[in-house]
């Protein structure tokens, strides 16, 4: 059973009913593109029907490796960027007690995650850690050739092998790659690591539901199974029709489009869970990196509520009116808990007392939409019953569905990424690669050093 539900009618003050009309008819059209992958960058549409192609024995296959890696390890690090840990954190964040690593009893291997960025003092503290558990690790890049997770992954190997020795050490690497090309495909086959390969026609994006979100999830310990079951059965939804009364990628991608053209260029995405804090870090990457380019794109942004109605609040409220808002609306708790009855009633609280704090949340939520609204910011609502691999596949394959739809109906290629090249290439300069010698000169002549 689908279980996300979309609901636009605090958008629809906002859009002219006649350009919304012909905004979601050029979405079907899209849809229908992108159904017959006549569209842009349609060499990289693998990840289209990824939830119906996985074999149970694939499934299998990931499970047997995770239990092999809950066996002996008390961390699993895995190292990656971008669309290569995004949604493996995402999803393990959101299923996850937010405390779990902090609990002496906690038996569960612990994921951690090295190579997103390039803090010394990060990695310093993470081999500090390493230092004191049985641990492996997992090393992520399509390419093979990144250098943030190729330098962690360096300094990682070369901690596990003073731990373990070289061959023992080998035996704990994973490697997640390209099936011939990259610097990581050529490694892990001199040093015999066990592997698994990232499809050619699916990007680091939209790659969650391949071994590099997979193995992660089932290492920390969740129901891969059900994770793209539920993504399958989006699937099955959308495939369906793009009737926008049934498809809810289809309004989505209609409403966000029709808001952009109305000057709604930023959205931003609110939880009032924060264990999905990193599932809005993976849509920000989606649709950032889907949409953001040739100088057009909404802006995805994301903040978690009630935490930040006390930073961002006011902004949202009161400030720039270029903004919409997507909230994610979870409807139950996985646990119980009220406020209890106090019969001195010191902090006035007692008009709250035996209510759920999820039932406060909502009051929170729905009062919050409400000014938003009145303050001239468009609400998106899409609510899920609970968070667990079911609702949160089935919002996976939503998103990816809907962001290439999206892109398409900006006129964009929604799959690939030629922007994030130039950082790239100044770094490489600046630090001395070879063949960069010349763009270096001319950076540190502009820096004047
Ligand atoms: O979505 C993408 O394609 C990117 O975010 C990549 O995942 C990211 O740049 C990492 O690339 P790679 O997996 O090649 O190391």
């Amino acid at each position: 059973m689908i279980n996300v539900k979309i609901d636009i009618s605090k958008c629809l003050p906002f859009v002219d009913q006649t350009g919304f009309q012909s905004i979601t008819e050029e979405v079907v059209r899209q849809y229908k593109t992108l159904l017959s992958g006549t569209g842009k960058g349609n060499d990289h549409l693998g990840w289209l029907h990824l939830p119906s192609l996985v074999t149970p024995g694939f499934v299998d296959q990931i499970k047997e490796a995770s239990d092999r890696i809950r066996s002996n390890s008390k961390f699993f690090v895995v190292i990656g960027i971008g669309g290569s840990y995004l949604g493996a954190r995402a999803v393990i964040e959101a299923l996850s007690n937010p405390f779990s690593a902090l609990n002496p009893d906690n038996e569960k291997t612990c994921v951690v995650y090295a190579g997103e960025n390039l803090s010394e003092d990060y990695h310093s503290a993470l081999l500090a850690l390493l230092d004191k558990v049985d641990y492996s690790v997992a090393v992520i890049s399509k390419s093979g050739t990144t250098t943030e997770p190729a330098v962690a992954f360096r300094i990682i190997k070369s901690h596990l092998e003073k731990k373990y020795g070289r061959e023992k050490a080998a035996g704990r690497i994973i490697a997640i790659t390209d099936a011939s090309k990259g610097a990581l495909k050529k490694m892990a086959e001199i040093e015999n690591y066990s592997t698994y390969v990232i499809p050619d026609d699916i990007g680091g994006r939209y790659s969650v539901l391949t071994p590099v979100g997979l193995l992660p999830i089932a290492a920390a310990g969740f129901d891969i199974g059900k994770l793209l079951e539920g993504a399958r059965m989006m699937e099955d939804l959308v495939f369906s029709t793009p009737d926008p009364s049934v498809n809810p990628a289809v309004i989505y991608a209609a409403i966000r489009n029709a808001l952009y053209r109305n000057g709604k260029t930023v959205e931003i995405m609110v939880n009032y869970e924060p264990r999905l804090f990193y599932f809005m870090e993976w849509y920000k990457q989606l649709f950032g990196e889907s949409e953001g380019k040739e100088n057009k794109g909404i802006f995805p942004a994301g903040v978690t509520f009630t935490t930040d109605l006390h930073s961002m609040g006011q902004y949202i409220q009161e400030g720039l009116r270029n903004l919409f808002e997507t909230i994610i609306s979870v409807e139950n708790s996985n646990k119980l808990m009220k406020v209890p009855a106090d019969p001195e009633n010191l902090d006035g609280l007692n008009y709250l007392a035996g209510k759920k704090l999820t039932e406060i949340n909502y009051m929170a939520e729905i009062g919050t939409m409400l000014a938003h609204v009145d303050g001239g910011v468009p609400n998106i609502r899409l609510s899920i019953p609970a968070i667990n691999e079911e609702t949160i596949g089935q919002l996976i394959y939503f998103f990816e569905f809907s962001c290439a739809l999206s892109g398409y109906t900006l006129g964009v290629n929604p799959f690939d990424q030629p922007g994030v090249e130039s950082y790239k290439k100044n770094m490489f300069a600046l630090l001395g690669k070879p063949g960069y010698e010349q763009k270096g000169i001319e950076l540190r002549e502009r820096l004047g050093k």
